[in-house]
């Protein structure tokens, strides 16, 4: 395993938090589930916002006992780590200049620096999982990949805060001044996110005048309101839906960001990544073992098919909680229609809840 940022980078970075229910069950069966049962926060629902009122989802009740778990993704990397190191597997951190060779062929090679050392790394198969500004995917020859693509004209300022969190579920709230999010990461740390421009810098957000929007956006007509606290970090997220078919050329396997990425409304994208790596690890034992190649062959078909429902779910979720700049108040009528429905209709409600606890593992 090579990774280019440092093991106490990678370990702290803060990004998504959210597993569905196989994610879960996936790294407990995996050995890698102690501290997330011992430390992570199970969520049976989650609230819609929107015209001054929240609207519950029944995740559990309507999944027949699905959940989500509140997690950060640094702690799974975490966990990970500790167990890829205690089973003697080798991690290089702080490598540069990765490029991947010879992947139409046998014989794949990578090669990296390291402590100012060139090396050269013989392998059988190459795993991209590299990110969507890595070097894996625009490694492949051009014509090779179709690439799929959205873009959103918005983006996403998020902060985290040492406030404890003034509810115990998520909440995703629809308004008239754009979509907010309410989040957590423990009992004393809360974690939000605002709808801004595309082109909007932290620079342009004092901590005040995010938390003025955010009162703003979240609260409701019979009182609740929103705990402020430290803010401890800011940042923008873009909005994008993209996917690269098929996601493996020749011996490089394409994974998690590497090959697709997801607006974060659906909190999919960690979920995606470890489908991903769940089905090549499967091929992978199957065709070491037994040289048999059948698995790895299937490796993209198997994950597009559950990659395209979360792409169609995810965008689903950002166009309805949304606002567009260019809409009208049509288009904002057809948005409080569709959320009116899927709080009041159990089939409705029963769909959003499957896709966001998430569909069992292939
Ligand atoms: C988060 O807690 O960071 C989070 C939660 C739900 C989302 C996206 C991000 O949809």
């Amino acid at each position: 395993m090579l990774e280019s940022r440092s093991r106490e980078h990678v370990e702290h970075r803060v990004r998504a938090g959210v597993l569905e229910q196989g994610t879960v069950d996936l790294l407990i069966a995996a050995g890698v589930g102690q501290r997330l049962q011992r430390e992570g926060m199970r969520h049976e629902g989650i609230e819609l916002r929107f015209g001054g009122r929240g609207h519950r989802i029944d995740l559990s009740a309507l999944t027949g006992g699905r959940a989500i778990t509140v997690y950060g993704q640094q702690e799974v990397v975490k966990d990970l780590i500790d167990a890829a190191v205690s089973a003697g597997g080798q991690i290089l951190f702080d490598v540069a200049d990765v490029s991947v060779h010879d992947f139409d062929t046998r014989a794949p090679r990578v090669r990296f620096r390291r402590d100012g050392a060139d090396q050269e790394l013989h392998c059988d198969v190459i795993a991209g999982t590299d990110g969507f500004h890595g070097v894996c995917r625009t490694a492949i020859p051009a014509g090779a990949l179709t690439a799929l693509e959205r873009t959103y004209p918005f983006a996403w300022l998020g902060i985290l805060a040492a406030a404890p969190p003034s509810h115990d579920e998520l909440i995703y709230a629809y308004h008239e001044r754009g979509f907010a999010l309410f989040s957590m990461r423990s009992s004393e740390i809360t974690r939000l996110y605002l709808q801004v421009d595309p082109d909007e810098t932290v620079g342009n957000w004092s901590d005040a005048s995010i938390w003025r929007e955010l009162h703003r956006r979240l609260e409701t007509d019979d009182g609740w309101t929103l705990n402020e606290g430290a803010v401890l970090e800011k940042g923008i997220t873009p909005m994008r839906s993209f996917v690269v078919e098929p996601m493996q050329f020749g011996r490089l396997f394409l994974a998690g960001d590497a090959a697709h990425i997801v607006p974060p409304t659906g909190a999919k994208g960690m979920n995606l990544a470890v489908a991903d790596v769940s089905v090549l690890s499967r091929a992978l034992v199957a065709f070491f073992r037994t040289g048999q190649q059948e698995l790895l062959d299937a490796y993209s078909a198997t994950c597009l098919a559950r990659v395209w429902r979360a792409e169609h779910f995810s965008w689903w979720m950002t166009s309805m909680l949304h606002r567009f700049p260019e809409s009208d108040a049509f288009q904002h009528k057809l948005q409080r229609s569709q959320l009116d429905y899927v709080v009041s209709s159990q089939a409705a409600a029963a769909s959003l809840a499957e896709n966001y606890a998430g569909l069992p593992l292939p």
